[in-house]
């Protein structure tokens, strides 16, 4: 589904160059559920959003189903944004003035979908991660694990191929952490492609497969699976 090549990604702080992304290969297939480990400046957010579309590398090729899509215009990459990806953030991102129901619909709207129809899907996605008896509260009077599902509903709109998630369980107490992961796992085995980014490796391994990062750089790529084998 995705393919990096050679992805670098440099800031520059005056004369002082901080290469954040340094020569990065790697591969996301459909279906995958894939942890991003590293220490605090490993790169691992910087990776996250190369993948989401929402940073530009300086330099490599990133291929989305076989097209180069580092080439395109920032129009383009909005719409292959909004078409193909779902973004779960650590601190939840969700519009203040607006109610978990009103959060989830505007992604719908943004996708043209007409009022009746964006009712009734922001209904449906709240109901499937437990929050169908929480419609009309506002973030502010909702737990930080009740915003995190609303975050989920609501990058589950637009049918996304694949989830971004960056320390998506970050700011939540174990229990309410391991039930969004439960939900992130549910929906993989349904066929969404996960991407997450995490401290924690217990978190960790709810995913298939671990990528460690140090210095902008992959330092190991392994199966959970053969890592719960070796322990
Ligand atoms: N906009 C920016 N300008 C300059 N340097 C940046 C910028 N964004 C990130 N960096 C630097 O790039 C490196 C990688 O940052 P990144 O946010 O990807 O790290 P991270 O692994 O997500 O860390 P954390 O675990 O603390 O979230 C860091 O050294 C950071 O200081
Ligand atoms: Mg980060």
């Amino acid at each position: 589904m995705i393919r990096l090549e050679g992805i670098s990604k440099e800031y520059f702080m005056g004369d002082v160059e901080i290469r954040a992304l340094d020569d990065i290969h790697l591969g996301v297939q459909r279906g995958e559920f894939l942890s991003i480990m590293g220490p605090s400046g490993s790169g691992k957010s910087t990776l996250l959003n190369v993948l989401g579309v929402l940073d530009q590398p300086s330099s490599g090729a990133y291929y989305l189903e076989d097209v180069d899509i580092t080439r395109l215009r920032d129009k383009e990459l909005a719409q292959i944004r909004n078409r193909h990806f779902g973004f779960i953030f650590q601190s939840y991102n969700l519009f203040p003035e607006l109610s978990a129901l009103e959060n989830v619909m505007v992604p719908l709207m943004y996708a043209g979908k007409p009022r009746a129809e964006r009712l009734k899907r922001a209904e449906e996605l709240l109901n499937n991660v437990g929050m169908g008896h929480r419609l009309r509260h506002l973030p502010t009077q909702l737990s930080g694990g009740e915003q995190q599902r609303v975050a989920i509903a609501r990058a589950l709109a637009n049918n996304p191929t694949l989830i971004l998630a960056d320390e998506p369980t970050g700011n939540l107490a174990t229990d309410q952490g391991a039930e969004i992961m439960g939900i992130l796992q549910k929906l993989n085995e349904q066929g969404t492609t996960i991407v997450i980014v995490t401290h924690d490796p217990g978190i960790s391994t709810y995913g298939k497969r671990l990528v460690k990062l140090r210095d902008g750089a992959i330092v190991e790529d392994q199966a959970i699976a053969e890592i719960k084998k070796e322990a």
